[in-house]
């Protein structure tokens, strides 16, 4: 918790005020995901529970009432002592409620109670997650006929809708994380560089990538893709589990999550340094989408002139590729591209790797976001001059008051011919 988050909490409560209807919001912890019986998956924190506390317990509830003389209310269970002979005591919860003034619920009713803070409120804004306190509020508010909501929200909205609106502009202090996320990230990929030859599994650099990341405190912020050959023409490729082999072009798709905030970055490396000159052309017209798509960051842009940007260029390189025929304007407009660059040009990141995106204002870049930039081209089959492959390229880029800054402009090469020469040496 710093003072960041009581400004945050401060300008969530604002935001709502300016609601029409009285409106509240409701954030609950995650819940812990059972793999089988009494074990659990490894624990992640709910991303805008982070976001407006600085904590990571699990069980607690954050309610947010503009309109009432106690605005901030925090609902945790009891201490169970059997619990934290097995797990460990969780943080302190009085602190973090002094910190964020907020009125401290100890109770093992959490929806109860948080129903009888709504009272007087129009509209909850609330996750509707299974097994959490908000989610068991929304089931119970939906499911009540309209006798039994007297004085109860009967406008319930996903949470996401507002705190998107907050989360998609980030401050210094989140950029900064950012961009250690991005450094960890580029560290990893180059340690990786001697693992990426022929013979070697896919899952070893996975694992190696994922290994670096957990060493230095952080994790992978999504499943790892190491894809090579013809695997990069799945987007999401997740079985790793064929071997690399020379002459090959191969994806890596990874990125850390550190202190909550992720990195997302995708390069293509020539296995065993030799690639074939068409596979070269591949990767230098998809390099070159990339950085005249990235030259048009700048607030005011909206986010499908970028795309369109991206897509005009790629077009351009299959009709050279001799992959598609005509008139460039019509294919474009034809978008004959599709089936190979399937993809949107890039997504918000944050502290989700997928991070919060509001309907309508995500359409016009502002200072203070956060984007990757990534486009690809894909072949399931062998195509033209191509055998079956992928290429990706991926940065992420803030959006400053009058361009861009490249956060992950240092992290590893994309340069094919000095990647050639790394990877025979
Ligand atoms: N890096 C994976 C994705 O953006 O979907
Ligand atoms: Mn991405």
């Amino acid at each position: 918790m710093t003072r960041s988050h009581s400004n945050r909490i401060k300008n969530a409560l604002k935001l709502l005020k300016t609601s029409q209807q009285r409106a509240a919001l409701v954030v609950s912890s995650n819940p812990s995901q059972i793999r089988s019986r009494d074990t659990h998956y490894p624990y992640r924190a709910n991303s805008d529970l982070y976001y407006l506390t600085g904590s990571r317990a699990e069980d607690l509830t954050l309610v947010l009432r503009p309109h009432s003389p106690e605005p901030v209310v925090l609902i945790a269970p009891p201490e169970d002592k059997v619990k934290n002979l097995w797990d460990g005591a969780p943080a302190p919860i009085k602190p973090l409620a002094t910190s964020l003034r907020a009125r401290l619920v100890l109770t093992t009713e959490p929806a109860k109670q948080i129903i009888s803070l709504l009272r007087g409120y129009d509209t909850a804004y609330l996750h509707a997650t299974a097994a959490t306190p908000s989610g068991a509020v929304k089931e119970d508010l939906s499911s009540r006929s309209s006798a039994l909501l007297r004085n109860l929200p009967t406008s319930l909205v996903d949470a996401e809708q507002f705190t998107a609106r907050l989360r998609i502009l980030k401050e210094s202090s989140e950029i900064a994380q950012i961009k250690r996320s991005a450094e960890l990230s580029g560290e990893a990929l180059q340690n990786a560089l001697p693992l990426m030859e022929a013979g070697v599994l896919e899952r070893e650099i996975a694992l190696f990538l994922e290994y670096f990341y957990r060493i230095h405190g952080a994790e992978a912020a999504f499943g790892t893709i190491v894809a090579s050959g013809a695997s990069a023409a799945t987007l999401h490729y997740r079985s790793l589990a064929k071997r690399l082999k020379k002459g090959e072009l191969l994806l890596i798709d990874s990125g850390a999550e550190l202190d909550m905030y992720a990195a997302d970055i995708t390069r293509m490396v020539p296995v065993g340094g030799a690639i074939s000159p068409q596979l070269k052309d591949l990767h230098d017209i998809v390099l070159r989408a990339q950085m005249i798509a990235i030259s048009k960051i700048r607030p005011g842009v909206p986010m499908i002139d970028v795309h369109r940007a991206a897509a005009r260029e790629l077009t351009y390189g299959l009709k050279y590729l001799g992959i598609l025929k005509g008139n460039v304007s019509q294919l474009i407009k034809k978008e004959a591209y599709k089936p190979y660059f399937p993809h949107g040009i890039g997504h918000s990141l944050g502290i989700d790797v997928h991070d919060a995106t509001p309907a309508g204002e995500s359409a016009v870049l502002q200072k203070g976001m956060v984007i990757t930039i990534e486009p690809g081209l894909y072949f399931q089959k062998p195509t033209g001059p191509l055998p079956a492959c992928g290429v990706r390229i991926e940065d992420d880029i803030l959006v400053t008051a009058r361009g861009h800054e490249v956060l992950t402009a240092n992290a590893f090469t994309k340069n094919m011919d000095e990647l050639s020469t790394l990877m025979s040496g």
